[in-house]
């Protein structure tokens, strides 16, 4: 998914959510409809659809750049490692990131253990000096630490595949809202970070 003279940079938008039209669906189908306006090609990765098991602490991936396990996340380790970009969307559960999505971002430990114990990044040095993540979550209740468990779970993993955490729309007192359609002016921002991102990755594959 490098992107050659003609083609468009990659951005990847993952969604925790298992509600498909819900709040959190529909502020992330804002932000990629920004990153397509900045020129950017979006590939949405619905994880609650996705299936595959848990980590499973084999650590086949010490010493091996892939996992023992074959299921629906192996034909995606290729595109975490060639993306440009990526957007992470998801609602706060049980006060962190919800099973699936946490799950899915263990699966990692590929990109980890080749990045920490053996020094070899599976992300080409380039792609690593521009890729970033935007991080969108949405909580029902309106508490000051309603984010803390999912932005650190999100951060570990944006450092662990070299896609860092660089920007972020965070939507508390869900359940009192109900209804992002009534918020047009959080929806415009999620276009707005979304467009941001995209605009910054096609200026540095530019160059
Ligand atoms: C199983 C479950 C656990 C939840 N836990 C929390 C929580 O700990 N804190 C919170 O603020 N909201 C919590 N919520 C509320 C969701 O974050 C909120 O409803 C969100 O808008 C769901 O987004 P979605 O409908 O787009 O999936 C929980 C919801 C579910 C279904």
């Amino acid at each position: 998914m490098s992107p050659g003279n003609n083609e468009k940079p990659a951005i990847c938008a993952l969604l925790g959510s298992p509600r498909r039209q819900g709040n959190t669906a529909l502020l992330l189908s804002r932000a990629v409809a920004g990153a397509r306006e900045a020129g950017c090609t979006v590939t949405t990765v619905i994880v609650p659809s996705l299936e595959f098991s848990p980590c499973r602490e084999i650590y086949f991936c010490r010493d091996n750049d892939r996992c023992k396990l074959q299921d629906g996340i192996t034909g995606l380790y290729p595109l975490f490692a060639s993306l440009d970009s990526l957007i992470i969307a998801t609602p706060v559960m049980t006060m962190g990131v919800p099973g699936a999505l946490k799950s899915f971002m263990d699966r990692f430990q590929v990109f980890y253990c080749a990045k920490y114990l053996r020094n070899s990044p599976l992300v080409a040095p380039e792609k690593r000096k521009y890729r970033n993540t935007l991080f969108i979550s949405i909580a029902g209740m309106n508490l000051p630490d309603n984010f803390d468990g999912v932005r650190q779970s999100a951060l570990a993993f944006c450092d662990i595949i070299d896609c860092p955490l660089t920007d972020e729309i965070l939507v508390r007192d869900m359940d009192g809202k109900k209804d992002l359609n009534r918020f047009p002016e959080i929806l415009d921002e999620a276009y707005r970070k979304g467009r941001m991102l995209g605009e910054h990755v096609v200026a540095a594959v530019k160059k």
